[in-house]
């Protein structure tokens, strides 16, 4: 068939005013936040000894942003998979992160009174429950993966576990909280020291939010590269950020005590750039975050957005 010029004016206008309105994040986290929330409301039943699932309950439903299981959403749908295969991995995501957050405020960690607007799970239940609360939550995850991943080949499923096996472990978040450990009082911390901490105890995560949301959908080599290198990015980004906001929020805007990280002589991006050249190395990252999806056409818009959002947010 062919168009006239008259036709094809009037076909520009219908798609033109057919076109949907420009992505709305806040709508966008709303949905996938009660989304996420209701599969973690119902994750972990409180059983005998009643002590621990609530001690691990009290955590993971405190709030939060719930970034890392929206990512992992997000990615697994740009990818061509449903938000069903990958809520199960969503909220593993969700169960390590708040482990993390547990044992992160520990006394012999960051010794922090507050997480989440609440007082921290050692300030409640002890740092003995804590800590297991924290272990039973790290062990429930990779349990819930195994038992729970519906309508996906059992070989992703096994790569999505050992993905986030090593995002945690030594070779990941672990191994950035030591060197962040380590680094403490020393004012001679190296750039690279720093980059490495960053890119471990906050970055590895992240990555696997996203890498794993892929991996379910049966995206290709070149694509969960990509992929790789975005989240890597809105990583590093994210604990640059967080040590911005340590000093330039409030404790009533996050919900945890504000000034910590001077106090503690913490390495960070401001303590060694100052906050400006921070934010605007985040802000570099960002850009570069989001040219990785540029093939993916409009259907990333909601990885855009989340980028953006990381240096946006106020907590
Ligand atoms: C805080 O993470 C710990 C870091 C890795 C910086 P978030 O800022 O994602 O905390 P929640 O989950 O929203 O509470
Ligand atoms: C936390 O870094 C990283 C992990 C919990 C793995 P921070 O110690 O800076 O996090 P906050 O500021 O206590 O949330
Ligand atoms: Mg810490
Ligand atoms: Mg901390
Ligand atoms: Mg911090």
């Amino acid at each position: 068939m062919t168009i006239s010029i008259d036709q094809k004016n009037d076909l520009e206008m219908v798609i033109t005013s057919e076109n949907p309105p420009t992505f709305n994040l806040a709508t966008y986290l709303k949905t996938q936040q009660a989304a996420v929330e209701a599969a973690l409301e119902g994750a972990i039943a409180v059983v005998y000894p009643e002590k621990i699932y609530e001690a691990m309950r009290y955590s993971l439903l405190a709030g939060g942003k719930r970034l890392r299981p929206i990512l992992c959403l997000a990615t697994c749908e740009l990818m061509g998979g449903s938000s069903i295969m990958a809520m199960p991995t969503a909220c593993s995501l969700e169960m390590i992160h708040t482990m993390s957050l547990i044992h992160d405020d520990l006394p012999a960690m960051d010794n922090d009174d507050y997480r989440r607007g609440k007082l921290t799970n050692h300030k409640v239940y002890g740092e003995d429950i804590a800590i297991l609360a924290g272990d039973g939550l790290l062990a429930y995850a990779f349990e819930f993966i195994a038992a729970q991943t519906q309508g996906v080949a059992a070989d992703k499923v096994l790569k999505v576990i050992a993905h986030l096996g090593r995002a945690v472990g030594a070779a990941g978040l672990v191994g950035g909280q030591v060197v962040d450990l380590e680094s403490e009082g020393n004012p001679d911390v190296t750039l690279e020291t720093l980059t490495y901490i960053h890119r471990h105890k906050t970055g590895a995560l992240l990555e696997s939010s996203v890498v794993c949301g892929a991996i379910l959908a049966g995206a290709s080599d070149t694509d969960l590269a990509r992929l790789s290198r975005y989240s890597q990015n809105i990583g590093l980004a994210f604990q640059i950020i967080d040590d911005v906001l340590d000093i330039t929020a409030t404790q009533e805007e996050l919900g945890k005590t504000a000034g910590k990280d001077l106090q503690a002589q913490k390495a960070t991006y401001p303590s060694f750039w100052g906050i400006e050249e921070s934010k605007r190395q985040a802000d570099q990252l960002i850009t570069e975050a989001k040219a990785e999806l540029a093939p993916f056409g409009a259907a990333a818009d909601p990885l855009i957005a989340l980028a953006d959002y990381i240096t946006a947010r106020k907590n």
